[in-house]
Order: C-alpha cells, then structure tokens, then sequence
C-alpha cells in the first residue's frame, strides 16, 4: 500500500462503515446489525446487512459484499484512490502524499490528455478547407454549427499519420499514444492513426474529461461506427454518452437512445436530457449511473425489431436499479433523429408524455403476438397476459390492466384477478423458498461470481465458517482455537487463510474487521468473507469447541483419504512392475 500506514489506520478508524453507509442507504438497527434496502439492486424487502462490529456490509439478496473504502468505491464508481480522497473529507483528514499507482495514475493522465488533444485535432480538421465534405455531411444530417461546436464533432483526415505526427510533434510517444487508443499497430509493427477520412464524435465522460471516439464513415460501408477500444481511460460499460450535459438537464427523467446521432438531435431538438450507451447494450453499471441522476427513464430505442428486443434487455436492467421505466412508442420513423426530421420536436414531446409505464408496454407487447379473434390464440394471451399481471406489486396497477385484458379478450375482469393472484402468490412463494434455501445452506448462498470457492467439503467449511467469525470477534475465542487448529487444517483455502490472519492478531491483541482485508485479498474474496461474517452473526461462543471438533475430525479424515489413495496408488504400481495380472 502505497499511502503511509498510520494514515489509513487512522482513515478506517474514523470512517465507521454504519454512519458512511447511512449517508446513502436508511438503515435500521437489527440485533447485532443494522438493515436497510440494498443500493445495489431494486428489492422491497430489506436484504442488506451492515456490521458496525465488522466493519462489513453484505447483501443477502445480491450478494455484493465488502469494506467501507470498497462500498464506497461501488457506491460512487470510483477508484480507491478517489474514495480514500472522499472518505478522507469526512473523516476531516489530509491525504498524504501518495505514491499509490501513480505510474497507472499518470498513464492515464496523459492519455486523457492525448484524447483531449486529438479532438481539438478534429475539431479544427473539421473547421478547415479538408473538413468541407464532412462538414457539409454533418450540416446535411440536419445539425447546426452550435449543436457541432457543444459535441465537439471533428473530422479525421484521410491519411495514416497526421494525428500521430501532430501529437507526436506535441511531445506525445507512440506507446501513450497506443494506450488512449487513437493510433493501432499494422502487420509490420508500423502505427499509423486509427481513425482515418471519418466524421468524429468525442465521447464525453461525467466529469468533462475526454475519454474516446465513435468515428462515423461517411456514406456506406464497415463499420459503420469505428470506436476507441477499451482502455484505462475508456470503460465502455461505465460511461454513457452525452451524460456530461445531461446530468444538468431539468427535466425530471433521462432519454435513452440507442445512437450517437439520436442524442444529438434529441438536444438540439430541446431534449436535453437524452443519453446513449457506447457501442455496447446498456449495462448494470450504466443503469446505476442513471439512477445517480434521475429516479425515472424513458427508453427511446429504435422501432426495429432488434430495437425492441433491446428494449425489454434494458427493462430488466434498469427496473433493477430501482428506476421508474418507460416506454417510448414510436411508429413512422425507424430512430428518434428520423422521427423528429420527419414530424417535429412537439410531436415527439408529446411521444415522451405519452410513454409507456414498463409493465403496460410489456401486455402490449404480449397481445401483439396474438390473434384474438382466434379461441385457442386468446387463451395463450391471457395466460401470458396473467402472468406480466404477476408480476406487477401494485393492487392498482393489476385492476387497471386486468380491465383492459377483460374487454380484449370477453373474459371478466374478476376472473383475470383472481388468476393473477394466484400466480402473484406462487411466485412470491417459490421467490421465498428459493431466498430460504440460499441463507440456510450456506453453500448454495455462494454468490455466483465466485463459483471457484465453492467448497470441497461442505461440512467442513460450514464449521470454518463458523470459527473465523468468532475468531474474528473475540481475542480469547481466537486464541484457544489456535490451541488446537491452524489455518492448514481448513478445507477452504480461503477460509484458512482468514483463519490465520485472526489469528496473528489475535497475538498481538487484536480482534479482526473487514477492513483487514482490503490487503492480499481479492474484490470476489472480500466479498465472500462479508457474507461469510454475515450469515454468521448469530453464532454463539458455545459452538466453539464442536467446531473445533468437526474442523480436525474432517481435516484427519481427508488425510487419511489421501493416504488411502496413496496407498492403493502404491499397490498398483506394484502389481503393473510386477507383471501381475489385474484380474
Ligand atoms: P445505429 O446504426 O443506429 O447508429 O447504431 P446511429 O447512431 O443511429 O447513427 P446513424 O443515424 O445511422 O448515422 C446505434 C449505435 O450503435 C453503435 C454506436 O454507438 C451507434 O450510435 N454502433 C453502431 C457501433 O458502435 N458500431 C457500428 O458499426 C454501428
Ligand atoms: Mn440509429
């Protein structure tokens, strides 16, 4: 670790993980814990666990897990260095010089630096006599010289290096240059500039700072859009286009489009609010970003059928974060830059007044596969139909649409809610079962993610568990288990390996927190171990010496199994050296 000691000691002493949580999350105190809803995931019911003993939050429900400099870097999206900066302000500390990844610090200074530049480039390529068929390309796309001057749009010249030795000659290297990702490396080692003869739109992150391009052919051909490649300054899952300008937007909801082209003309039609993922399909982290800014979303992709496929892709993922969803239905037009060339931005407006909540946009969805005039077709529609009702947790919502479900189909609306019901019913029980199985057997509550720490032997590790969580606790507990069991013993490797962290500290008279383990431990081991204390807390200091018992009975055993093998392994050997037949 690259910041002195004695300042991160003193920062997690003073940032307690239950008043830094509570800064984001409304938590109520619960036993030897605090609960509250998890920020990480869209739930009703409270599933998030936060230990002011351990310094620890874990959520039941989605499994994420950790230390206070980790929720906080989840939390914000953001580097450790960022959230030591952060937890440091409201710990009222200094941050000490650091050398903490400075030279990954300054490799991506100057590489935001070199995309800064090279934007200016196009920018200015775009202003000159070389840049009059893109500029008459963008002008004839319907944008004006404001709407190109506030998206920074430039034009990449038709040649292999005059960005290279403009910013070369700007004191750039070709490796910094490689690394923001503007020049590529041919056959023969040589490297020349990525984007050539193409109309180039910077992509923006939240903070101002330019991080990447979508360079757009103009005419026909492939690709279509040619974009920065991921790097340490481009992360095209956690950043979203145009966000710079639209997280000051007053609008109470955030537009997303599926282009670069719809966004702009979405703000240079007035709707300031619009935003576009980056050449990917939306992802969880740029669902929570968008809840950051807005508690609502109108999905505005194209009408196609790959439009709306990635529509329904994209409620899931933002109804998760907890965003009121909806709809925007366009019809006439195959993207919302086509529709507003076409009719206007007040009929758009009044498209975006008139989106559709999620669930509604969904039945429509459904009755659209269907002909209802047909017996057998209507009854697959209101059995799909009752099960999107299901689904819905509002009484009033439910009635609503069952009404309309009625009059489609002849059926009465009485019928329809009584159904709906009782699908409603059956999921929530078999949601419960599935919840119940998954804390009970601490096996299954693995979280998926680190599916290679499940372990050997379960009944093992459900007793390792045990042990480190009070050693964990409590000096004495820890010291009397290492009377008589050692971290080699564990069939988890893992746990093992907190079981002995314990327990140094234990000699030294310490007891052990979360925090420990922001060293020598993966984001995916943290985790685990959160929700290893987590599902632990209950445990009494009675069940010390059976875990005890059951941690050595099973480490003999499984010694004694290999033995066995060992020995049978021998024998074999024997008898093939030995010519004897294995009759
Ligand atoms: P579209 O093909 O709909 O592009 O792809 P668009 O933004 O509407 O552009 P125009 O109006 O045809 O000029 C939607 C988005 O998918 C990504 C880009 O982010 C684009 O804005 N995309 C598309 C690529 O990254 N590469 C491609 O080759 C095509
Ligand atoms: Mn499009």
């Amino acid at each position: 670790m690259a910041y002195p000691r004695e300042f991160m000691d003193e920062l997690i002493a003073r940032s307690d993980i239950v008043s830094v949580v509570s800064r984001y999350v409304s938590l109520t105190r619960r036993g030897s814990g605090n609960l509250g809803l998890c920020p990480f995931h869209n739930e009703k019911t409270p599933s998030f666990n936060v230990s002011s003993d351990k310094q620890f939050f874990h959520c039941f429900g989605c499994g994420v897990g950790g230390d206070v400099i980790s929720f906080v870097m989840k939390i914000e999206n953001i580097e450790f260095p960022d959230a030591v900066a952060k937890l440091a302000e409201w710990a009222g500390m200094e941050v000490p010089q650091s050398t903490y990844g400075e030279g990954e610090r300054n490799k991506r200074k100057r590489a935001q630096e070199a995309c800064r530049d090279a934007a200016r480039f196009f920018h200015e390529r775009l202003k000159a006599d070389a840049g009059a068929e893109a500029r008459k390309y963008l002008l004839g796309r319907g944008l004006s010289p404001a709407t190109i001057t506030r998206f920074g749009l430039g034009f990449s010249p038709d040649s292999w290096s005059e960005l290279l030795d403009s910013l070369t000659s700007r004191g750039y290297s070709k490796t910094e240059l490689l690394e923001a990702g503007l020049v590529t490396t041919g056959k023969a080692g040589r490297i020349y500039d990525r984007f050539r003869g193409r109309a180039m739109f910077p992509i923006i992150d939240v903070r101002g700072t330019v991080i990447g391009f979508g360079g757009r052919i103009m005419g026909d051909g492939e690709p279509k859009y040619l974009n920065s490649p991921e790097s340490a300054v481009f992360n095209k899952r956690k950043n979203l286009y145009a966000l710079n300008l639209a997280k000051t937007s007053k609008a109470d909801y955030m537009l997303l489009a599926e282009g670069y082209m719809d966004v702009i003309a979405l703000h240079q039609a007035g709707f300031d609010s619009a935003v576009a993922s980056l050449g990917t399909s939306l992802t969880e982290e740029q669902a929570h970003l968008i809840s950051k800014y807005k508690s609502r979303v109108v999905i505005s992709y194209d009408s196609d059928k790959a439009g709306r496929a990635a529509t329904e892709r994209a409620i899931d993922i933002l109804s998760r974060s907890g965003l009121d969803v909806r709809v925007l239905v366009m019809t006439g037009a195959k993207d919302p830059d086509e529709y507003i060339k076409k009719f206007g931005r007040d009929k758009f407006a009044k498209l975006i007044d008139a989106a559709l909540p999620a669930a509604e946009y969904r039945l429509g969805a459904v009755k659209q596969e269907f002909d209802l005039s047909d017996d057998k077709q209507r009854v697959i529609y209101l059995k799909s139909a009752v099960a999107q009702l299901a689904k819905l947790s509002s009484t009033i919502e439910r009635e609503i649409y069952a009404g309309r479900i009625a009059e489609e189909t002849g059926v009465s609306r009485d019928a329809i809610i009584q159904e709906a019901v009782r699908e409603r019913k059956r999921l929530i029980r078999e949601k419960k079962r599935e919840e119940e199985k998954r804390i009970l057997d601490p096996v299954g509550a693995i979280m998926p993610k680190d599916r290679e720490a499940r372990y050997k032997n379960p009944r093992s590790a459900v007793a390792e568990e045990g042990l480190i969580t009070l050693a964990a606790g409590d000096v004495r507990l820890a010291l009397r288990a290492a009377e008589r069991i050692s971290g080699k013993m564990f069939s988890s490797e893992l746990l093992g390996r907190v079981f002995d962290v314990c327990i140094t500290r234990a000699r030294s008279g310490l007891e052990t927190d979360m925090s420990v383990f922001s060293e020598g431990f993966s984001e995916d081991e943290t985790a685990h171990i959160a929700a290893v204390f987590a599902r632990n807390s209950e445990l009494s200091a009675d069940a010390l010496a059976d875990l005890m018992d059951i941690v050595r009975g099973e480490s003999i055993k499984s010694e004694a199994d290999t033995s066995d093998a060992a020995l049978l392994a021998a024998a074999e050997f024997y008898r093939k050296k030995k010519g004897v037949g294995n009759t």
